[in-house]
């Protein structure tokens, strides 16, 4: 390669950055520095795009210029770190660009430096260039300076900032919690950090801030709140990180209602930086109430609900005794095949699910009945109607559970099916809202035992506590869920601060007091030092910024993501470490 002469800085300002300059700046001198973006030679004239964070300007090499300067523009690549100073000119009218702000002027250029060179790009930094994931995640600063990974990274930034104001324009504190704590977990595997000092003892990353921000509770740090780093290693999927950043907070003496009052105005302003108008409140159901419409704890609300009619249909056997009978509709679908029919039904089936996709027939066998159907669902001519019962066996501690479940699915099935007929899933409609009152346990088939639906110092209703113990199945939690177009942003709960309940949940949990107090002693003991209600949530920002930025993946809002294999291909992290470290850890590896 050419040697190409490089230039210092030196005492160069630079007066302006590339999406700056406008009309009314014609006859300016500017400095502007930043990357060769793209650059056009028309016999004589060469044209370059200098891009930086702010946007892209146009400099002008023009035939009459100095021989110098357009001699060293000639050994410019793409990518090349400049700084070109020179007088702001009007663009002839045909060169004008309305696409971009800075489309009415160039810069014509006196002076060129370049700052640096640059290898070829492993892929180009425009727009709408299909680029596989894995050289976008190896080359990551390359594809950060992409427009679209500049956009979502700096609306994350903008974002971000908003939040912190929010919050603390309302009285909240931001306080920092510990990364290295001891491994307590709540759900997912923790990430180990061994001890150099205590050789075989290990801290944890933490999964969340959950019991620091209690603890911050009984120090009487009322109105705690966090961005904070959390670390998971569970199987990943395009929402989920093994490190994720949460908006985490917690409150004394609240009331449900109140924390929703925090969130609401801060999702609302997260709206608005991203250019979206969202009203609040937003709705709320029940956990009980979302099963029984959608068949899911995090409804899309862009789908309609599903019904259930079983009480229409008693004595009938379409379902399974004591199990609901539910009528799904996907509106304007228009006409549906055989082959589509059968296997929709072939899905539900898989699923324990009586499917009956025959309209006719079953109006032919009920007509009183379907005639309330057709009503209660408000169906029209184009829509796709599908009833389903329970045809399985009744398993599990909330067979009804099972079943609606297996309906939520089909209906999103039939929704993903057609949702180019029925327009539902536009990305822009943000529909929010709160599920409430989740179960406060969840049955493990597997080990036979009762786990905590959310974590186990989420309270019960007042009204389910003599349930504990009698009926697990039936306790229901102060817990809540912030749903956005089918995807969870966010959980929270009241929280136990009485000893007397935080044992008997345990005891649900199947955990012996001396269990308990060897993963949890320091919550218990701080919850006898004159805890107070208090309650809290958390929202994953990188899904929320997801969802705002347009994106699918939340790695496309992550600067430095990992894949889904939870490894850094660009630092190549995991990575074998020399034996002395080893050694320093008093660790030694067994041979898989
Ligand atoms: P939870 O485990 O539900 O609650 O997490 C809260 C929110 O964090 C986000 N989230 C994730 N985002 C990306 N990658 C992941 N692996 C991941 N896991 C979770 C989700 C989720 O809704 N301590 C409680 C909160 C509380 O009770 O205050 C907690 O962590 O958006």
């Amino acid at each position: 390669m050419e040697q190409v002469p490089l230039d210092f800085l030196g005492e160069l300002r630079r007066t302006h950055h590339c999406g700056e300059l406008r009309a009314a700046d014609a006859g300016k001198r500017a400095i502007v520095m930043g990357w060769v973006h793209r650059r056009r030679d028309l016999g004589g004239v060469l044209f370059l795009h200098l891009r930086d964070r702010e946007g892209v300007t146009q400099i002008v090499f023009r035939a009459d210029g100095d021989p110098a300067v357009h001699a060293k523009a000639d050994m410019l690549g793409p990518e090349y770190v400049i700084a070109v100073e020179g007088l702001v000119d009007l663009r002839s009218k045909d060169t004008i660009n309305p696409a971009i702000p800075t489309g009415g002027v160039e810069i014509v250029c006196e002076k060129l430096h370049i700052l640096n060179t640059s290898k070829t790009p492993p892929f180009p930094m425009d727009e709408n260039v299909d680029v596989k994931e894995d050289a976008r995640l190896k080359y990551r600063y390359v594809d950060l300076r992409r427009p679209q990974m500049q956009r979502n990274i700096i609306l994350r930034s903008k974002i971000t900032f908003e939040i912190r104001k929010v919050l603390i324009d309302q009285g909240f504190l931001e306080i920092e919690t510990p990364f290295l704590g001891r491994s307590t977990p709540e759900g997912a595997r923790d990430y180990l950090v061994p001890s150099r000092v205590f050789p075989g003892q290990f801290y944890a990353l933490p999964q969340s801030p959950q019991i620091f921000k209690q603890l911050l509770m009984v120090s009487g740090f009322d109105k705690y709140f966090q961005i904070a780093r959390c670390f998971r290693d569970e199987d990943l999927r395009a929402d989920r990180q093994p490190e994720f950043t949460q908006i985490d907070l917690e409150m004394s003496f609240p009331q449900q209602e109140q924390i929703f009052e925090v969130i609401e105005p801060l999702v609302v302003a997260a709206c608005k930086v991203a250019g979206y108008a969202v009203s609040a409140p937003f709705p709320r159901l029940t956990y009980d109430q979302a099963m029984r419409a959608y068949g899911i704890d995090k409804p899309d609300l862009r789908i309609p609900q599903f019904h259930c009619v079983e009480d229409l249909f008693a004595g009938e056997g379409l379902t399974a005794d004591g199990m609901p009978l539910v009528v799904i509709r996907i509106p304007n679908v228009g006409a549906v095949s055989r082959k589509e029919r059968d296997d929709l039904k072939a899905y539900g089936q898989e699923k324990g699910l009586r499917v009956f996709d025959d309209m006719k027939r079953l109006e032919r066998d009920f007509p009183a009945q379907m005639a309330k159907v057709r009503e209660l669902v408000s169906a029209q001519e184009d829509d796709l109607l599908l009833m389903a019962g329970w045809g399985g066996e009744l398993k599990g501690q909330r067979p009804d559970y099972t079943m609606l479940a297996a309906c939520g699915q089909l209906r999103l099935q039939a929704a993903q099916r057609y949702a180019d007929k029925h327009k539902a899933f536009d990305a822009k409609d943000f529909r929010f809202l709160w599920v409430l009152d989740f179960p406060m346990f969840e049955w493990d088939e597997e080990e036979s035992r009762w786990n905590a639906a959310h974590h186990p110092f989420t309270s019960v209703l007042d009204t389910d506590i003599d349930k504990l113990e009698s009926d697990p199945a039936h306790c229901y939690a102060k817990s809540y869920d912030l749903v956005l177009n089918g995807t969870e942003l966010g959980s929270g709960s009241i929280r136990i601060h009485r000893q007397d309940i935080q044992s008997k949940v345990f005891a649900a949990l199947g955990l012996s007091q001396e269990e308990a107090r060897k993963k949890f002693n320091h919550l218990l003991e701080g919850l006898e030092y004159g805890a107070p209600p208090h309650g809290g949530i958390a929202l994953g920002l990188d899904r929320l910024v997801m969802i705002l930025a347009g994106e699918t993946s939340i790695r496309d809002v992550i600067p430095f993501p990992k894949t889904a294999k939870a490894t850094d291909v660009m630092c190549e992290a995991p990575s074998e470490v020399p034996d002395k470290s080893l050694r320093e850890l008093g660790l030694s590896l067994r041979k898989q």
